[in-house]
Parts: structure tokens; C-alpha cells; sequence
């Protein structure tokens, strides 16, 4: 068995927080063991609690939408969450949950040693660039310790304000250049003007 797949069956057995009163299925992530790029969303919602597996509904068709946009199926990337159990009537995830999962998402990050990560929504930049408003730094990559960071808007901010489609759209399409250029981006946040070159 690989790596990740034990990770998974780890993940799935896991009872360290109060989610696990609740869950119908654990949500541990999926994807190419080997993917370059690593998104990671907030929680399981009701599709995904059902399903084991992480988006799958609405804002997953996004996702996927966005992902064929750079030509890419959801096989060759992976796909995780913060937190993954979902949070009774999808509240906001609580800062005990999230910490108690956090070492899960370390470890996948490790296994899979992803050349991007990609964040979707609020609660993944907290993890990864506290402190960044996602209006702000959305779109703008940064580099640390070889890995870019690269922030982008919740897909389903999209469902629920129509005019965030494009700016999401945007920032999914100049992932391949990053990638490409990746081994030029300079650490840490760069200025502006360097940023744009990428
Ligand atoms: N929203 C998320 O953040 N993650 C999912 O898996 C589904 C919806």
C-alpha cells in the first residue's frame, strides 16, 4: 500500500476531534500521489460527507470546470481539505478542529511534496499565509521553502456572487506558467512588478 493511501486509511479512522460525532464519512482528499499541484479547500459540505470524497458538488463541478480550463482532470491533481469531516449544517470550522487536523494535512503535503499549493478560500490562506485578506492576495504566488503558495477565491464564493467567476477564472489560468516558471519566482513575496511577470 503507498504512502498516502495508508495516510488516508489513518485519516479515515481518526476520532480527535468532536467531528467525528457527526460525520456520515471521512473526506481524507484525492488525486495523483505525485501531483505538482495540491488544492486545498475548507471542509466537507453534505455531498462530501456522503460521498467520502472531497468536492463533489456544486462548488467540485466548478472546480473540475476550472480544472479543464489549464487542461487538467481531477485525477492529476490532488484535492484536500483543511479540516476533513464536516462540520454539523456546515458551520464555519472552529479553531479546535482545524488545529486537530492540521497535523493530517502536513503529513499529506510531506508525502505528496506538491510543487504548488493552492489555496481555495479564507480558511486554507490562514493556514498557509496568515493574516492575508483573500481580496488582497488572491492571484499574487509566493514562494517558501520551494513550494509556491498560491491563493485563490473559494469556488463556490462564485456560486454566490456571480461577478467573482472571471477573477477566479483568471487566477486558475495562469497556473501553468507559474508552474513552469516556478524555479525563477523569487522566495518570499517579491514586489509587485516581479510578481507580474509571472
Ligand atoms: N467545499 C470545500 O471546501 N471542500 C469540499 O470538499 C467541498 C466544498
Amino acid at each position: 500500500m503507498s504512502a498516502l493511501a495508508e495516510l488516508c486509511g489513518e485519516i479515515a479512522a481518526c476520532r480527535d476531534c468532536e467531528l467525528a460525532r457527526y460525520r456520515t464519512k471521512v473526506v481524507p482528499g484525492e488525486g495523483a500521489e505525485e501531483a505538482d499541484l495540491l488544492f486545498i479547500g475548507e471542509a466537507p459540505g453534505w455531498h462530501e460527507d456522503q460521498q467520502g470524497r472531497p468536492f463533489v458538488g456544486p462548488a467540485g463541478q466548478f472546480l473540475d470546470q476550472l480544472l479543464a480550463l489549464i487542461g487538467l482532470r481531477r485525477e492529476e491533481v490532488y484535492i484536500a481539505n483543511v479540516i476533513k469531516c464536516r462540520p454539523p449544517q456546515n458551520r464555519d470550522p472552529l479553531p479546535a478542529e482545524i488545529q486537530a487536523c492540521r497535523k493530517w494535512l502536513d503529513r499529506q503535503v510531506e508525502i505528496i511534496r506538491p510543487k504548488m499549493i493552492i489555496t481555495l478560500g479564507r480558511y486554507s490562506l490562514a493556514q498557509y499565509l496568515p493574516g492575508e485578506s483573500i481580496g488582497k492576495i488572491h492571484g499574487k504566488p509566493r514562494k517558501e521553502g520551494g513550494i509556491i503558495y498560491y491563493p485563490m477565491y473559494h469556488p463556490a464564493a462564485a456560486l454566490h456572487q456571480g461577478s467573482l467567476r472571471r477573477t477566479i477564472e483568471d487566477d486558475m489560468l495562469r497556473i501553468p506558467q507559474l508552474l513552469s516558471k516556478g524555479e525563477e519566482l523569487p522566495q518570499g513575496a517579491g514586489d509587485a512588478q516581479q510578481l507580474s511577470l509571472f
